[in-house]
């Protein structure tokens, strides 16, 4: 029996307990955002330290105040390939607890899935290329290639850790690949391979006005309420076609060729199914593109939380001091997230009323990517994929971010390669994250025959 082979069959035998431990992993509520869970992030660092521990590979937390990065090195295989496996172990909030049919850190399995915080994004896309490298361990005694994990706990937060780790260990990451899975597939049975993620820019917007909340009675019409101003201020930043308002903002943006929309075109995607599966009408964006287009290629901006005045039961007739936002920008290549926060602020001040204080935090930003579909890496996996899911894989482009994916370019000058498996629907982000069982067990197999495939590229790093 090939090597590969023995693998397949390991992975096959112990499917039980490959559930078990992303269940384990699942349980613990490792919420990057938010500082009450500090000691959580930091025990699913330590959990996913010790499967590493245990395969025999050598093991640091970088960063172990704060919210640890692991990385782990396998033992040598001298003339074979590198790899770099990315993925990250922090989840994002789970939010209101009475909208989840399961309690989110409760991991539970039902209709062919998991339900959990973190089960798609991304622990449960994680776990699979730890465990592939495990059974190939037990089943062969030896690995084929020379791994690289990387596992951080804030990409859900922006990497800024990450980003300076990178920057001083370049060296020690030298790789011929990073392989991330952490994006998405049109289908159960439809793999992806994705070549371009968009980048992101994310802002909180404060106003202040009045020294303190007034009667609206008494003050309306002749004090500026600052949610009146925020309000103006939000929809000031895009016209009615759907162009953001922000000087400059378009004129980095390379303008999508034929080619590419004709294989945007080629993707299975049932507009009409996306809507009502959303509960939404009908599509709306920017003039002149199709859904797909506006979701993965065109940058775009969402107010993605606002705050100000009274929240309670009822009605409670305020003229509030404060009011502020949460904003986000998603970029496409050749946009600069410094030259979009430079053009935000003076779009912002032109917009900004007398009598309002104007404050914009910049929490994070990353720039868009593109990744090489013609690459040795992107051949191995087309293979791979193809091999475990009914169907070939298509390329595609995402519209959600990495923020570390144009740093391990830039520094290693390695191929990355994108291959996800979280399915539209199951909602990442949202309440009731899901990810099929079958995927689960179909991602390890991939991985299995990934690193095969890439053993037999010559290759010394
Ligand atoms: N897994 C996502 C990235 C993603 C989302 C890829 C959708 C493809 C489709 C990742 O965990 C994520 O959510 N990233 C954040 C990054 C941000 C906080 C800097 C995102 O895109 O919002
Ligand atoms: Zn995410």
């Amino acid at each position: 029996m090939s090597d590969v082979n023995k693998v397949l069959e390991c992975l096959e035998s112990r499917r039980g307990e490959w559930e078990d431990l992303l269940c384990d992993f699942l349980r613990i509520p490792s919420v990057s955002a938010d500082p009450a869970h500090a000691e959580d992030v930091r025990a699913a660092a330590q959990w996913t330290a010790k499967l590493f521990d245990d395969m025999g590979f050598s093991v640091e937390l970088a960063e172990p105040e704060q919210r640890p990065i692991v990385y782990a090195e396998s033992p040598r295989v001298g003339g074979a390939p590198t790899v770099v496996v990315y993925g990250h172990y922090d989840v994002q909030p789970a939010e209101d607890p009475t909208l989840w049919e399961t309690p989110p850190f409760e991991p539970d399995i039902r209709d062919g899935s998991f339900f959990a915080r973190g089960a798609c994004d991304n622990k449960g896309q994680i776990l699979p290329h730890i465990l592939a490298v495990r059974a190939w361990k037990e089943a062969v005694g030896r690995l084929p290639l020379n791994f690289k994990f990387v596992v951080e706990g804030e990409e859900e937060v922006g990497s800024l850790l990450l980003e300076r780790f990178l920057d001083e260990q370049a060296e020690r990451l030298a790789c011929d690949c990073v392989v991330i899975s952490d994006t998405g597939m049109p289908g159960l049975d439809q793999p992806a391979i994705t070549y371009g993620l968009r980048g992101v820019a994310y802002f909180e917007v404060r106003l202040t006005g009045p020294n303190r909340d007034l009667h609206s009675g008494s003050f309306g019409g002749a004090v500026t309420n600052p949610c009146n101003a925020l309000a103006k201020m939000l929809g000031g930043l895009i016209d009615d076609a759907g162009r953001v308002q922000i000087p400059g903002f378009y004129d980095d943006v390379v303008p999508l060729s034929d080619e590419e929309r004709a294989r945007f075109r080629a993707v299975p995607f049932d507009e009409k199914a996306f809507f009502r599966s959303l509960g939404v009408e009908s599509a709306v964006g920017e003039k002149g593109y199709t859904v797909l287009e506006r979701r993965w290629a065109r940058p775009t901006y969402d107010v993605c939380g606002v705050w100000g005045g009274y929240q309670g039961a009822g009605a409670k007739t305020v003229l509030p001091g404060q009011g502020g936002a949460k904003i986000s920008f998603r970029l496409v290549p050749h946009q600069d997230p410094v030259k979009i926060a430079k053009g935000l602020e003076i779009r912002l001040r032109q917009l900004c009323p007398p009598g309002i204080r104007l404050e914009i935090v910049d929490l994070h930003a990353s720039p868009a990517v593109l990744t090489p579909l013609d690459s040795p890496c992107v051949q191995a996996a087309e293979r791979a994929l193809a091999a475990v899911f009914p169907r070939p894989p298509v390329a595609i482009r995402e519209g959600g971010s990495i923020p570390i994916v144009a740093r391990f370019q830039q520094r290693l000058g390695a191929d990355v390669l994108l291959i996800g498996f979280a399915l539209e629907d199951d909602n990442a982000h949202a309440p009731n994250e899901k990810y099929s069982v079958q995927t689960f067990h179909r991602a390890m197999a991939v991985s299995a025959r990934l690193w095969d495939e890439m053993s037999r590229q010559p290759g010394a790093k």
